[in-house]
């Protein structure tokens, strides 16, 4: 039977009802979609019963915490901002494994949690997690591909009971559930953003310098694209971004040797995320990215259009 979201909205509202009963709830808005619908859908089910919070763990785009704010604004919901970027960085200093980053960043955003938690009287977690996010982090019998932050990243010891109302669902169905809740088009049609944010488009170690990189590089990646596809030039890709590689090649700027980063460009067309296929970009879209990138980002020398599917690789770098 086809996806029915009004049916879906109506059962899961009184299933948050029923679960929470007379207790609070936290949930945490990172900008992308699922978390941005099941707050929705919880501030539907127990308004009066929710803290909704977003942490900046400085792994977020350039002016994300800024248009985070101004979207939940424009469907009522108020954001209690909170800065954990220190806490994150401090953290993450020198870590290079990819699991274990995840597990870093699922742990402190998880203890972020509790504190406001305990501020508030709180005794649940409203997540967004969505099915390719526990399939993919394993566990009966599944291997684990990678531990999703908000799954195979939680802390064992963790003391918030969880409510993950779109468990079931895949990001097309969640999409859709956005749209029935008259959410922006912006929230419902953005492309993904991963839970631990840049982190993983950052391959090894994580510093700031780095992270402005790829700041930078998303920006120009997401303008180019979105210009090029409403120019008709392309379809819209699935999920579109940049990644940078730890190590740096050499180059000539001027007349001089260089020595600087490689910056990776993605763009895949999926449905849902658990199998992609890279996209076929013309090569004056990519050429005029790789001159923008090269040009505006000066501690970069080097621009690769990765070809790669999924599987083999996935869709984030780590
Ligand atoms: P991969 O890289 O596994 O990504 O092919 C599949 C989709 O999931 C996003 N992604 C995440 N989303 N928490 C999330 O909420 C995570 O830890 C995470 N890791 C990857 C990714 O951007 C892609 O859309």
């Amino acid at each position: 039977m086809a996806f029915n979201p009004k049916k879906f909205i109506e059962q899961t509202t009184e299933e948050i009802k029923k679960q929470i009963g007379k207790e609070h709830a936290i949930t945490a808005v990172s900008g992308g979609v699922d978390s941005f619908v099941a707050a929705t859908l919880a501030f539907k089910a127990i308004p009066n019963q929710m803290h909704v919070i977003y942490v900046n763990n400085g792994l977020m785009r350039k002016n994300e915490t800024e248009k985070v704010v101004e979207t939940a604004k424009t469907v009522g919901i108020e954001l209690n901002v909170i800065d954990g970027k220190k806490r994150f960085l401090e953290a993450l200093e020198g870590v290079t494994d990819p699991e274990r980053k995840r597990k870093i960043i699922g742990e402190v955003f998880v203890r972020i949690f509790e504190e406001e938690a305990k501020k508030q009287n709180v005794t649940y977690l409203i997540q967004g997690t969505i099915a390719p996010d526990w399939i993919e982090s394993g566990g009966m019998g599944r291997d684990t591909i990678k531990s999703h932050h908000n799954v195979g990243g939680l802390p064992e010891d963790m003391n918030l009971k969880l409510c993950e109302p779109l468990r079931e669902l895949y990001k097309h169905e969640v999409r859709a559930v956005g749209k029935e809740l008259k959410l922006p088009e912006v929230v419902y049609q953005r492309q993904p953003f991963p839970g631990p944010g840049l982190a993983v488009r950052i391959v090894g170690e994580i510093t700031e310098e780095k992270i402005k990189i790829v700041q930078e590089a998303c920006e120009i990646v997401e303008n180019e694209i979105e210009n090029a596809a409403k120019s008709g030039k392309i379809e819209k890709p699935w999920q579109y971004f940049a990644a940078l590689l730890p190590s740096k090649t050499v180059g000539v700027r001027g007349d001089e040797r260089s020595y600087q980063y490689t910056v990776v460009v993605r763009a895949v067309r999926s449905l849902d995320g658990m199998t992609a296929n890279f996209s076929h970009i013309p090569l004056e879209v990519l050429e005029k990215i790789s001159t923008r990138i090269t040009n505006e980002i000066r501690s970069v020398g080097r621009v690769v259009y990765d070809i790669t599917n999924k599987p083999p690789g996935t869709i984030e770098m780590e």
